[in-house]
């Protein structure tokens, strides 16, 4: 089987690299994206995003797309032309008004479908609503190869569950969602996976079945969090600690363990619209799914409050304050900084007149300096704070000498909950 499959992963970032590393044990594969500097990196062997560690990337690579078993990683349209298999891992953002911007994918569908077969297998991994496949992609497909659908070629889709950061639920570990066009392509794309997601696939139905299975992974996660979010504002109000209350109510079997916190990144925060906006074109207007986007989108502005409430009560003039922030990447231990709901955080603050410094040690500063306009340090800095607020739970920072960093009035607030008593207050 491996000699007659070459596989194209379109798209090599958080989700596409590793998939394209993974399937390159077994298979051909070519991994294809328009960022040019990104292919140089990853052919150097390095990997920015730092999902997939210096000497696993280096050694799948191979240094020519010719069809040996391995990596090899492209801009050129012709080293993907004779793939039998071409998965689809380009981003699905919001526009500023949060509608789904489906702009990577009609482009990347316009690329495959200009190499497209008789034979061939389109399988999309990007988060979409129900129905993004069959009838917005594969209509690309069809216009641009001059082929027809499950006549001519097929499609597939099978959702990506990765947890960037995570090295314990690597891909190969989660297990994975597929789908085909028709039931018997339902079962090559499932034999595709199997042969290296370890943790076993599961078929669903349709293609359909398979996209809203993910929306809703995820939609599910943002109301959850939502909840304990609003369980904070509470509990604020009340003066009990809310991680309290979560630990003592998470020792009933089914209490579902969420953290309150901010709801970043592009997945979690961004995939509800998707649904929201499917559901609206159909006539029903989500109710519960938007109101938990509501709550998690204002959770910036309530640390900001907080946080000069906290000041205050210490008697430290907020005006003219230094204040440290304590990460600025959407999640721990990842450098990813789209999306990250700290810069809401930063910019109320700013207009309670204070001085920001962030320090972050994974993100990379010219990139946050290009998305927001903000200047942060990789090094520690020397200075004194008069407040520090943890955003972001790095391990670099859980063994902080925070009596270091504080002037004499100094507080510590702490958004994660993971500092214990060295917080003064937690969210
Ligand atoms: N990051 C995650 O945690 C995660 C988890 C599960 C699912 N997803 C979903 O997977 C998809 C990809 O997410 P990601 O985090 O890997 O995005 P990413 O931004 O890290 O990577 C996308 C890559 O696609 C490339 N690209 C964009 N347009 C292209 C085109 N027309 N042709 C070729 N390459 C193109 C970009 O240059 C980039 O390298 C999204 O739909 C996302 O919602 C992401």
């Amino acid at each position: 089987m491996n000699k007659d499959i070459k596989i194209a992963i379109i798209g090599l970032g958080y989700v596409g690299l590793p998939l394209a590393r993974l399937f390159a044990t077994k298979f051909s594969v070519i991994g294809f994206d328009i960022n040019k500097p990104r292919v140089a990196e990853l052919m150097s062997g390095i990997d920015s995003t730092l999902e997939v560690e210096k000497e696993l990337l280096q050694s799948s690579l191979v240094d020519n797309p010719s069809g040996e078993v391995g990596l090899y990683c492209s801009t050129d349209l012709k080293d993907i032309k004779d793939c039998n298999y071409y998965i689809i891992t380009v981003p699905t953002p919001v526009d500023k008004n949060n509608r789904p911007d489906l702009t990577p994918l009609y482009k990347s569908s316009e690329t495959v479908g200009k190499v497209l077969k008789i034979g061939d297998i389109v399988i999309y991994e990007s988060t979409v609503y129900p129905g993004v496949t069959e009838d917005e992609c594969v209509p690309v497909l069809e216009k641009v190869s001059g082929l027809k659908f499950n006549q001519d070629f097929f499609a597939g889709y099978s959702p990506e569950r990765i947890n960037p950061g995570d090295k314990e639920h690597t891909v190969d570990k989660i297990l994975k969602v597929t789908a085909g066009s028709t039931p018997e392509i339902g079962k090559k794309v499932d034999d595709l996976y199997k042969a290296v997601i370890t943790a076993g696939t599961h078929l669903a139905p349709t293609i359909k079945v398979a996209e809203a299975a993910k929306v809703i992974e995820n939609s599910q996660r943002d109301i959850n969090i939502a909840f304990v979010n609003e369980l904070a504002k509470i509990f604020n109000m009340l003066d009990i600690d809310t991680n309290d209350v979560l630990e003592a109510a998470g020792t009933k079997w089914n209490f579902l363990p969420f953290k309150p916190g901010l709801v970043g990144g592009h997945c979690i925060g961004v995939d509800p619209y998707y649904l929201a906006q499917k559901a609206q074109e159909v006539g029903y207007h989500p109710e519960i799914i938007l109101a938990g986007r509501r709550m998690n989108d204002s959770m910036g502005q309530y640390v900001a409050s907080e946080v000069v409430k906290l000041m205050l009560q210490h008697d430290i003039k907020v005006k003219g304050a230094n204040v440290l922030i304590l990460g600025i990447t959407f999640k721990e231990n990842c450098p990813d900084v789209r999306n990250t709901k700290v810069v809401d955080v930063i910019k109320n603050l700013k207009e309670y007149g204070v001085n920001i410094t962030i320090y972050d040690p994974l993100a990379n500063p010219s990139e946050v300096k290009h998305e927001y306009g903000l200047e942060t340090t990789r090094d520690l800095p020397k200075q004194k704070f008069d407040s520090i607020v943890l955003a972001v739970a790095h391990k670099e920072f859980l063994d902080l000498e925070f009596n270091e960093l504080k002037s004499q009035k100094s507080v510590v607030y702490d958004v994660k909950g993971v500092l214990g008593d060295k917080c003064d207050k937690k969210l």
